[in-house]
């Protein structure tokens, strides 16, 4: 069990290696303002099979605010490199943009010897782990994620995806990075919306698996985002050992490790129909709720367990985004059926049995639930939401 309570202390420029255990594993350089050393542990860890050449995706923001000292520094030890801009955020993950930049990188030489660096947040992390998993049937990647959502959500799962015409993340593969370099110097710039949502994920490990952490978050999260680097870069080690602490009982997220997928059924069909107008983490955030309150109306969860989600997320997170107008509950159903989680038709739902553990039916967290019960919930949830 790992003691959340521990206090770790991250000086600037020191960086730990964190192994993620996954299958494929990786490892995570993990610290702050460690940029300086990032070159040196490139060469290190690709030595056995050396690189040709070094193409780095990332998107124009991003470039403009961290890109040039890092190009610099990969230029002086890897001359043989190129720049690719794509565009910003959930935009870029089309097949559009996966097929021009996949031409392009081909266009413009790739090998089986090259290397492709995600510089961004999940979305260029999403887009450049599948164009890395397709060139050539699999080329080698690098994850430097910029946003908390990634370093500490996203990039711990190989899950590679773009979106579908019906749905989020409907087509992708599993490929793992050589490694990731998480600096946490990058998140500071972050919008406090995006913070917030970063650190959601985090709140759900706790309600699903680590009730541990709950009084952690409950004196670490800062409502309004004034972090020190100390504090920020702590929070951000404990949110990536919340999720690694799930994943050890489960690498493959099939079985056991399904729970970490609680709220996100009904928060991908939310973040898909919103159009961009809600981030990923504020979709979890409703999500939950709605996990919370379904598990509530079939007696698996108590008041205190269902009030405790709206105490974290609305209270100490301050995550209560407002809806869209367009966004109403039979749509949300409807996309729903969608989802990747949809098994012979059937869309079934991780559930809470308890804070800290998930509801198990015939041996699967995968819970079968009529789907008027569940249509009802979410007419409830969005009367109560939006009144
Ligand atoms: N594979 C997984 O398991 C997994 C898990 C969680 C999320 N995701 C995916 O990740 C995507 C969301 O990623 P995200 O939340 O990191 O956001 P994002 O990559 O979509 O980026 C959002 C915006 O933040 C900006 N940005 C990035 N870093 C910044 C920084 N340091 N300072 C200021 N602005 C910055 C970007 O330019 C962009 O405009 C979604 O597509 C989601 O599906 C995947």
């Amino acid at each position: 069990m790992f003691d959340y309570n521990q206090i770790i202390k991250f000086d600037r420029g020191k960086f730990i290696q964190i192994d993620v255990g996954l299958e494929p594993t990786f490892p995570i350089f993990f610290g702050y303002d460690i940029e300086d050393y990032f070159v040196e542990t490139l060469e290190r860890e690709t030595r056995s099979h050396p690189v040709d050449r070094v193409f780095l995706l990332t998107d124009p923001f991003i470039f403009d605010l961290f890109g040039n000292p890092l190009l610099n520094k990969i230029k002086r030890r890897f001359p043989a490199m190129d720049i690719n801009l794509l565009p910003r955020g959930e935009t870029c993950k089309t097949f559009d943009v996966l097929q021009k930049l996949c031409d392009q990188l081909v266009g413009k030489g790739v090998s089986k010897r090259s290397l492709l660096i995600a510089f961004g947040g999940g979305s260029v992390g999403n887009i450049t782990g599948l164009a890395a998993g397709l060139i050539f049937r699999g080329i080698r990647f690098i994850e430097v994620p910029t946003t908390i959502t990634h370093q500490t959500d996203g990039m711990l799962s190989n899950k590679q995806a773009v979106n579908g015409k019906y749905g989020k993340n409907n087509f992708g593969l599993f490929h793992a990075p050589v490694f990731a370099w998480a600096d946490t110097r990058y998140t500071e710039t972050e919008p406090l919306r995006f913070k917030r949502s970063g650190i959601i994920e985090g709140v759900k490990n706790g309600l699903i698996d680590q009730k541990e952490f709950i009084p952690f978050l409950e004196g670490a999260v800062r409502k309004k985002g004034d972090y020190s680097s100390q504090q920020l870069t702590d929070l951000c080690f404990k949110l990536i050992r919340s999720k690694l602490e799930i994943l050890k009982n489960d690498p493959t997220e099939r079985h056991f490790g399904i729970i970490l997928e609680y709220g996100h059924t009904f928060a991908h069909a939310i973040e898909w129909l919103s159009r961009g107008a809600l981030t990923h983490g504020e979709a979890v955030s409703i999500g939950m709720k709605i996990a919370a309150e379904l598990s509530f109306k079939l007696g698996y969860i108590d008041g205190k367990a269902l009030g405790l989600h709206y105490r974290l997320i609305d209270d100490i997170l301050a995550l209560k985004p407002t809806l869209p107008e367009h966004l109403n509950p039979a749509s949300i159903f409807k996309t729903m059926y969608v989802d990747n989680k949809k098994i012979g038709g059937d869309v079934r739902y991780v559930l809470l049995q308890r804070i800290g553990q998930c509801k198990k039916e015939h041996g699967e967290y995968l819970v079968h639930v009529d789907k008027k019960i569940v249509q009802r919930v979410i007419e409830d949830f969005f009367n109560q939401y939006c009144s």
